[in-house]
């Protein structure tokens, strides 16, 4: 079985997150996406918001699995049995990091593969932290995120101060 480990901070889930997870879905027998518990960066949304946002976006597939996990990427890629990494690639300005997360991963635990997809032209400016600053501020979610996810986003984001974004 051909499995993928899709992960992030997701904080929130974007259209351009879903438009990866749908093509690797595509791909691959079986999607894990796998949200970081133990990020530096200070989420917005909980653990367990930031996985009930990525279920309601993706309850139509049946080859996706929304998990979290902590610690080493490959420590999760090991324990979960796969070998591939997908990561989405907006813009040359993404490349440098993704680069070095690959190879370090990749020194970490030689069977792994990480797979850059690029992002479908419509999302190359889309974020997380562009979601959370446009809803912050009033603005229109419409085609950033899935319709049903707008309410929920809109309702965290009015609430929080400029330095949480
Ligand atoms: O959505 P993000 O914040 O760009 O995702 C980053 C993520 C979760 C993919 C990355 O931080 C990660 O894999 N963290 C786990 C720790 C790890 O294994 N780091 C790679 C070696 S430096």
């Amino acid at each position: 079985m051909r499995i993928a480990v899709y992960p992030g901070s997701f904080d929130p889930c974007t259209n351009g997150h879903l438009d990866i997870i749908d093509r690797s879905s595509k791909l691959f027998d079986k999607v894990i996406v796998a949200v970081l518990t133990n990020s530096s960066k200070s989420p917005t949304f909980t653990v367990d918001e930031r996985i009930n946002l990525l279920k309601t976006a993706v309850c139509g597939y049946n080859n996706v699995e929304i998990c979290s996990f902590s610690g080493l990427l490959v420590d999760f890629l090991r324990k979960t049995g796969a070998t591939v990494v997908i990561k989405g690639i907006r813009a040359v300005s993404d490349f440098e990091y993704e680069f070095q997360m690959a190879l370090t991963n990749k020194a970490l635990y030689p069977a792994v593969e990480t797979l850059f997809l690029h992002a479908t032209s419509e999302y190359m400016f889309l974020s997380s932290s562009v979601v959370k600053e446009v809803a912050r501020y009033g603005g229109s979610l419409k085609g950033l995120v899935p319709e049903n996810l707008i309410p929920i986003i809109n309702n965290r984001c009015s609430n929080i101060v400029d330095n949480k974004l």
